[in-house]
């Protein structure tokens, strides 16, 4: 299995010593690899190849998960699509030369200017919200004179039993269409000419852990298919969103790619479609980890707190949705077996600033490396630049060598963009009354 390993009691990925790695960039700074990433695309594409029509299911990597231009481009080179929610995706898909058409766009709240850009770019499928945004792109495909090729997303009202924030098929979240509503919407196709319907999309939430909900789900939405097709309207495309879930506590355990697919397979079988999947996290996660260095060993009132380089602002897992991530020293990590309760935190100004809280680790030391894992999906990406700190360097490892793919960000980069303005717009309405109140506005 490729990825990350202790060897002779030194972290190494796929053959590469990681300390003398990340020598190169300073720390805290993501690693990733290459050989994994692509274990984990042919693990989701093998468990899901005999229940697509084709035998061939559009593997769409949600770029969410992790968008560094050099991880798209080796799941790209070995037949990914992706899974995009904004312009902004869209443009890095296309700075890797993607072909949009293996791309879904998806998103509640998709802007006029988006819609356009997609269409223009001749992006495979949108995943359709909601009524109002289905019209809006039936108008703007007419316009342009062309027509969007659409999967309703169908909110089944199933619960994931996943973490509230990430939890997206119950009926009070905003995703997706009531089946009523869909219902509704297929009936009235023929005054949407601007739309080109192809099937249905459903994803109920990230980080599951249980089949059953995937289960139900497919039920439901296997019944909605055959209801379709008895009206006379072909339905062509399942897309299945993401989802799958990866072990962070060997408490909680995800089930396998295979495994979930299994539990999807009697309904896939009946419903006979052409397949879409929207991994993020089953590729990324266990692809990549956070390298950070000790700064300070502080002994509290009651805790001990191991303070690091790295903070909420380069992986807000932790504080956000209560995430855990296994973390070990990077060199000796069992040391002498003793361990002892610790919070890890950052630097920044807030006590939601962890990224473990008592957590059982071995000795360390000011200077110690420690390995942040499975921060390979909705880490940098989800990275900001609260307390003025500049986001990490990204490095990807191939068996053959590593290479920065994403420099750390410097002051510059920090303010640009921002301006003072002239001195002569800062003054005070006495001084320059001319210019309003305020001085700024005119
Ligand atoms: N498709 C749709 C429509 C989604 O909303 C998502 C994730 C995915 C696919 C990919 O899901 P995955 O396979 O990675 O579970 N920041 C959170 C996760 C947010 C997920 C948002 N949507 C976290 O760090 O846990």
């Amino acid at each position: 299995m490729a990825g990350f390993a202790w060897h002779d009691g030194r972290l190494t990925c796929d053959g590469i010593d990681v300390e003398a790695t990340v020598a190169r960039t300073g720390t805290p700074v993501y690693v990733y690899s290459a050989a994994r990433l692509r274990e984990n695309h042919a693990a989701v594409r093998d468990a899901f190849r005999s229940l697509d029509r084709t035998s061939d299911p559009l593997i769409a990597f949600s770029v969410k998960s992790n968008s560094n231009l050099a991880v798209l481009e080796v799941l790209r080179s070995c037949g990914a699509g992706f899974d995009l929610v904004s312009g902004g995706e869209l443009h890095r898909i296309r700075a890797i030369g993607a072909d949009p058409a293996r791309a879904v766009f998806a998103g509640v709240g998709k802007s006029d200017d988006e819609i356009v850009e997609a269409l223009d770019a001749r992006i495979g499928w949108f995943d359709v919200e909601s009524i109002p945004e289905l019209e809006t792109i039936d108008a703007i495909a007419r316009a342009r004179s062309t027509r969007a090729r659409v999967l309703l997303r169908v909110n089944p009202d199933v619960d994931a039993k996943t973490h509230r924030h990430i939890t997206t098929g119950k009926r009070e979240n905003k995703f997706g269409m009531r089946i009523a509503d869909v219902e509704a919407v297929l009936a009235s196709l023929t005054s949407l000419p601007g739309i080109a319907f192809d099937g249905f999309h459903v994803h109920i939430g990230s980080q599951l852990t249980d089949v059953e909900p995937f289960r139900e789900t497919l039920e439901r939405i296997e019944a909605l298919i055959a209801r379709t097709r008895a009206a006379g309207i072909p339905v062509h495309t399942l897309n299945l969103g993401g989802g799958m879930g990866v072990t962070y506590r060997p408490e909680q355990p995800a089930p396998s790619p295979a495994r979930f697919a299994q539990a999807m397979a009697p309904a896939l079988a009946r419903a006979n479609v052409k397949l879409v999947l929207e991994p993020g996290r089953a590729i990324a996660a266990d692809a990549g980890v956070l390298i950070t260095r000790v700064r300070f060993v502080k002994q509290g009132e009651q805790r001990r707190f191991v303070v690091v380089d790295a903070a909420m602002t380069d992986l807000i897992r932790p504080a956000l949705y209560d995430g855990h991530h296994p973390i070990d020293p990077v060199l000796d990590p069992i040391r002498d077996g003793t361990t002892s309760p610790c919070d890890v935190v950052g630097p920044v100004c807030e006590s939601a600033d962890f990224l473990a809280q008592d957590r059982a680790l071995p000795p360390v030391t000011r200077r110690d490396l420690l390995a942040v894992r499975l921060a390979g999906a909705y880490g940098f990406t989800m990275a900001s630049n609260y307390n003025s700190r500049p986001r990490a360097a990204e490095i990807l490892i191939e068996p053959w060598g590593s290479r920065v793919v994403r420099q750390r960000e410097t002051y510059a980069d920090l303010v640009r963009g921002e301006e003072v303005p002239p001195v002569e717009l800062c003054g005070t309405p006495s001084t320059t009354p001319s210019i309003g109140r305020t001085g700024i506005e005119p």
